[in-house]
């Protein structure tokens, strides 16, 4: 399952890259504006930073299916190919994606509450379909059954299209989808911080350094005791 950060924010980007093995960045129009600055300074300093063989994942805005593709277009020429642009699975959305796939422009059919836009945008040639979880389970439906629904039509289709998860609240159900085998999670830093939060790890690991410590005196490392 490839693992993404979703947040445009260069701050946690680092860092999140620092610790974690991630694949890339995925962002929307609210995760750019909630950094207050310019989409293309803040869309640029990320691609920059990932590299350009890194997954970036961008939005078009145009309404219309003409508009996504001339959206599309100009994303891809500003980031590179690496990048795919997400779609709205709505009408317009399926057109533009029939029509960036025949130009091999990569497509992430986005705004999926539905098994059927996820159907839809595999059959209109996306490569990801993302499954909004946390806003599926808010309107009285269960995100994660809906997304492992969307994995067995894309799997039982035989469509190349694979699952882009979004929208979490819990590192549970990121792990959930994760033995179901999805092809990608995107995951805000806030909930990236609680794959691992157990006392009982940092516990432990307390422990063992202060055996060794006892044991080699305090403050000492392997590298430290090993340097001949
Ligand atoms: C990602 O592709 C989605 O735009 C995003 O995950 C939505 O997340 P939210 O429901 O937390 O805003």
């Amino acid at each position: 399952m490839r693992l993404l950060i979703d947040d445009a924010d260069m701050g946690e980007i680092r860092r999140l890259y620092d610790l974690y093995p991630i694949d890339g960045v995925t962002t929307n129009p609210s995760i750019l504006a909630k950094t207050g600055r310019e989409p293309y300074d803040v869309l640029k300093e990320i691609r920059g930073f990932i590299g350009r063989e890194a997954d970036l994942h961008v939005q078009a805005i145009a309404m219309d299916a003409e508009g996504m593709v001339r959206d599309a277009q100009a994303i891809v020429k500003a980031f590179g190919e690496a990048t795919f642009v997400k779609i709205p699975c709505i009408p317009e959305g399926f057109k533009a994606m029939k029509l960036l796939k025949t130009q091999g422009i990569r497509t992430t059919g986005t705004a999926i509450y539905t098994p059927m836009q996820a159907y839809l945008a595999a059959k209109s040639g996306a490569s990801y379909a993302a499954p909004y979880i946390n806003r599926i389970d808010d309107m009285g439906y269960d995100g994660i059954h809906v997304t492992k629904e969307i994995q067995d039509i894309l799997a039982a289709n035989r469509f190349g299209t694979m699952v882009l998860a979004a929208s979490f609240k819990n590192s549970q159900q990121v792990l959930e989808l994760c033995k179901y085998g999805v092809g990608g999670a995107t995951v805000a830093p806030a909930v990236m911080d609680k794959f691992v939060n157990h006392a009982a790890v940092t516990a432990a690991v307390d422990v063992f350094v202060k055996d060794f410590e006892n044991l080699a005196g305090e403050g000492t490392t392997m590298a430290e005791l090993l340097k001949g």
